[in-house]
């Protein structure tokens, strides 16, 4: 229950006010309607039903507008109440429409904009599935949490306006219908359990699918190639058939309360009337009005039930979006630097230390990048290569020492304009399902037309680009497999200097390219010396040909620099 009420009072994006004084008229008008029932029975029935609480209202009220207890205007009183109840119920579920819209809308917003300014090291270590799991399918499911919630408010509203309208009419009929419903909801609670519980394994299960989904597409060719796909099918089944038991014991339990209410409901109704008549010999007409108010009360009780068994189910689906919010939040970037990044001069690693868990990859790693030359870092694989690009972006930071632009600290400055003047082509790349043009420009509105085709000059992909069926607005497929490898290549590294950068970082930038290509790229990148700085990763001999420097890396460490056009000091603090 505390869940519910955080979900309906704590909603940012909701306002319960508006919605609460809409159910509660709404409710009264019900009441309204219900209490004039007693006085409308006993005038059909010729019966006087005079000094009775609610008989008093009724007169009072009908009296004060100058009209009189007849059967007319009792039945009048009663389609005006129904009217009434029936539009501010429509006005109270349109706010919470808008709000359960706006709910998952602004999880959804929340969520993206904490995981995106999460730290680099915390995407590395979550599963791309869980985050697309959060986004659609838990982020509509919490909506659906907070429409439930808003649901158990209405009951409980309209339970206690029900009661109350009961207890003015018999006293006694309300405390034995109070007794009764809240003894049948507490025996069948067990099912609200079993519902809450369904609803968590669910949402694990879905996210475990999602997850293996996501991870299954992102290496579907090496399984396909491999004949591998077909025990990733048996796995699928597996969790699909575990998700599938979860779905059934939740509609079950939801089935089998909703029964056996009605089921108690009735016995509970039968055994009193034949106590009531046969045993205690009370005339059947008081019994009827008495029996219309259990009917009542008691509905409204199990309808409170049957939503809160709702919402339950939906629970486990708000609590994951919060729980990944919360966590996203916790690990963001820290930018706190404001001061205005430049590389006009060099890039200092300056005793750097920097290491994973218990992998340390670099220690007292000193080393100076000098602006506008070109620096190939090479050596084996594992050698701390990327770690070192990594670093200079502020993706990671160092466990000690620092890293220097210009002789400023990259603490100091403002990490998202440092890596705006940054063109960056990474070893694993993979293109986005658009566009050639959108995949220059990743939306990047100061990017024009003229940019777009410049770009893709420098970086040898123009020629094959125009020859493509539908030139720049060719979709280049999911991940961009309808390119080649190194068509793929020469696509990032346009977009990489779409915007001119100040300094290019090029991972891996050759390794799909043919010899002659390859040159052809080698050639390009030595053309942009002197005018932007270079640092290219590479473990193939044709970019050290054109570097101004080369650092061969092992177990992160500096083992030997040569320095190509021998103008400068290489690696002067190592
Ligand atoms: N997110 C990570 N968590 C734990 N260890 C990591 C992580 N990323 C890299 N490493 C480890 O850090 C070491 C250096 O990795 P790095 O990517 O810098 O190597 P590299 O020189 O670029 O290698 P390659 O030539 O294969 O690309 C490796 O031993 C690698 O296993
Ligand atoms: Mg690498």
């Amino acid at each position: 229950m505390r869940h519910l009420l955080k979900v309906f009072f704590k909603s940012p994006d909701a306002n319960p006010w508006t919605v609460l004084i809409a159910l509660v008229l709404a409710s009264f008008a019900e009441g309204l309607g219900m209490a004039s029932f007693l006085p409308l029975l006993s005038v059909a029935m010729n019966q006087s039903a005079e000094g009775s609480l609610a008989y008093d209202l009724i007169s009072g009220l009908l009296g004060s507008i100058g009209l009189s207890v007849n059967l007319m205007n009792l039945l009048s009183l009663i389609v005006v109440a129904v009217i009434l109840k029936a539009t501010l119920t429509i006005v109270a579920m349109n706010h919470v429409a808008h709000a359960v819209a706006r709910v998952s809308t602004g999880l959804r917003a929340r969520l993206l904009k904490n995981v995106m300014a999460a730290r680099w090291s915390y995407f590395t270590s979550q599963p791309v599935g869980r985050m697309a799991n959060a986004v659609s399918v838990d982020a509509t499911q919490a909506g659906q949490s907070y429409f439930m919630a808003a649901r158990v408010m209405a009951e409980s509203i309209r339970a206690l306006v029900l009661i109350i309208v009961a207890l003015t009419i018999s006293w006694e009929a309300a405390l034995y219908a109070i007794i009764v419903g809240v003894s049948i909801a507490g025996s069948l609670n067990f099912l609200v359990r079993l519902s809450k519980k369904a609803g968590y394994r669910q949402q694990k299960r879905t996210a475990e699918l999602v997850i293996h989904l996501s991870d299954a597409l992102n290496n579907m060719k090496p399984l396909k190639a491999m004949a591998k796909h077909e025990g990733l099918e048996r796995l699928f089944t597996d969790r699909i058939a575990q998700l599938q038991k979860a779905l059934h014991r939740q509609v079950i339990s939801n089935v089998a309360r909703t029964s056996a209410e009605e089921v108690l409901i009735v016995l509970v109704m039968t055994i009193s009337f034949f106590i009531a008549t046969d045993v205690m010999g009370s005339p059947v007409t008081p019994l009827l009005v008495v029996g219309v108010i259990l009917i009542q009360t008691l509905g409204a009780v199990g309808k409170v039930q049957q939503y809160f068994q709702k919402s339950v189910v939906f629970e486990a689906a708000h609590v994951a979006v919060q729980s990944l919010i919360k966590e996203a939040r916790k690990e963001q970037e820290s930018n706190q630097g404001r001061g205005v990044p430049s590389l006009n001069q060099s890039i200092e690693l300056d005793k750097v230390s920097f290491g994973h868990k218990d992998l340390p990859i670099l220690k007292d790693f000193s080393a100076r990048i000098v602006a506008n030359r070109i620096y190939v870092l090479t050596g084996p694989s594992g050698a701390g290569k990327t770690s070192i690009i990594d670093l200079i972006l502020g993706l990671h930071r160092p466990q000690s020492g620092q890293v220097l632009l210009d002789g400023r600290s990259l603490e100091d400055l403002d990490l998202h304009q440092w890596r705006g003047m940054v063109g960056y082509v990474p070893q694993e790349l993979a293109l986005f399902h658009d566009t050639v043009r959108a995949n220059v420009t990743l939306g990047d509105p100061r990017i024009s037309e003229a940019d777009v085709e410049e770009s893709l000059k420098v970086a040898g992909a123009w020629d094959y680009v125009t020859k493509l069926p539908e030139g720049l607005d060719t979709v280049v497929g999911e991940r961009g497999t309808r390119l080649s490898g190194g068509q793929r290549q020469r696509v990032a590294l346009a977009r990489a200097l779409a915007l001119k950068p100040k300094l290019l970082l090029l991972d891996e930038v050759t390794s799909a390219l043919d010899p002659k290509s390859e040159q052809d790229i080698c050639k390009r990148i030595r053309a942009l010396a002197g005018q932007v700085t270079i640092i290219a990763v590479t473990h193939r001999p044709a970019l050290l040909a054109v570097a101004d420097e080369v650092w061969h890396l092992d177990s992160g460490r500096i083992t030997s620099s040569t320095s190509e056009t021998a103008k400068s000091p290489v690696n002067q603090k190592a």
